[in-house]
């Protein structure tokens, strides 16, 4: 790496830095966010920072011993997939962050490095307060289809990651936007299905959830949109970005039917998931700016199910009074578009 990474006096100004391309000087000033949302979702995420020993975990193994056994089942198996999707995420965030050359878009993606490390943080308090982390963790050397799963992923976020070109980065970003707004969705709503017979696995998944929906998911819909605004992005790269939700649809609903077929538990139906994910798909397309291609339904139960938890979150945030600013901050504007 040349010295005129780290700085570099004769580049451009910080309000004409892009994301894609371009000449930094190499400084940080929140005073001059090109784009402002950037600068946003950082304060909200900021304003949203939480700690796993907010949570009481101090009943968890009791009440993880009293689920039925298709109830354990779902809980093993969900936090064994999304333990890997932050795991993966903060690996691949620091590799897209290399690709990126607006600094406070850089900076943004850091702080979202963090909250992905607090999430896995998190996984490991709840499952050795559950006494089960260990197997947990380990399930992917014996589940067939966690393992899918989880190398499907893997596989999109190293496909286009090597950069080289805009078209590349914002199928990257499109990774991400995945990752965030599909990869997750059915299981926070199989914890949310269980509830409150495990309180301790659902308010750590509230908080998760809040990062991911309210601060990563726009970032990654902001940076998506923005790219392909500041470049002359190809149509086939437009049609990948579609093949590529189209198939993350797909992997989240494989893995959505098989945990059901397996474990079957009240309130689920394939048909639920499918109008679930469908509808989530949809919206994140609109999110990046492009048509949805799903077939819409109605808000399904799955679907009011988060959103009642992300509801009663930002209430129960005011509960802890370093985070009273939440509710200040929450209705700012995220989107500049
Ligand atoms: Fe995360
Ligand atoms: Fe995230």
């Amino acid at each position: 790496m040349d010295v005129k990474h780290y700085y570099n006096p004769h580049g451009e100004e910080i309000l004409d830095e892009k994301i894609y391309g371009g000449n930094p000087t190499g400084f940080v000033d929140f005073n001059k966010s090109k784009y402002r949302w950037d600068s946003n979702i950082y304060d909200l995420m900021n304003a949203n920072t939480w700690f796993p020993s907010e949570v009481n975990t101090s009943t968890e193994k009791k009440n993880f011993d009293k689920l039925s056994p298709n109830e354990q089942s779902i809980y093993k198996m969900t936090f064994a997939q999304l333990s890997f999707n932050d795991s993966a995420q903060e690996e691949y965030l620091s590799d897209f962050r290399s690709l990126a050359s607006n600094r406070l878009v850089k900076s943004t993606i850091t702080l979202q490095m963090m909250q992905e490390v607090n999430h896995s943080k998190s996984y490991a308090v709840l499952l050795d307060a559950c006494g089960n982390s260990d197997e947990v963790f380990n399930l992917y050397k014996y589940d067939d289809m966690l393992n899918q799963k989880n190398q499907k992923i893997a596989e999109q976020f190293a496909r286009h990651i090597e950069g080289g070109s805009a078209d590349k980065m914002l199928l990257s970003a499109m990774a991400s936007v995945n990752l965030e707004g599909i990869y997750f969705l059915l299981g926070f709503s199989y914890i949310y299905l269980l509830g409150d017979k495990v309180p301790g696995a659902r308010d750590m998944i509230k908080f998760i959830a809040r990062d991911e929906l309210n601060t990563h998911l726009p970032l990654f819909a902001n940076i998506f949109k923005t790219i392909q605004k500041e470049n002359k992005i190809q149509t086939s790269t437009i049609d990948s970005a579609y093949t590529m939700i189209e198939e993350a649809v797909q992997i989240e609903l494989e893995y959505g039917k098989y945990l059901l077929q397996q474990f079957p538990i009240m309130g689920t139906t394939e048909e639920l998931m499918e109008r679930t994910v469908y509808n989530y798909a949809n919206d994140r397309l609109k999110k990046i700016g492009l048509r949805p291609i799903f077939k819409q339904s109605e808000t399904t139960y799955l679907q009011k199910l988060v959103t009642k938890h992300q509801e009663m979150n930002e209430v129960k945030s005011n509960f802890f009074e370093s985070n009273v600013s939440n509710y200040a901050k929450s209705s700012i504007d995220l989107n500049d578009f």
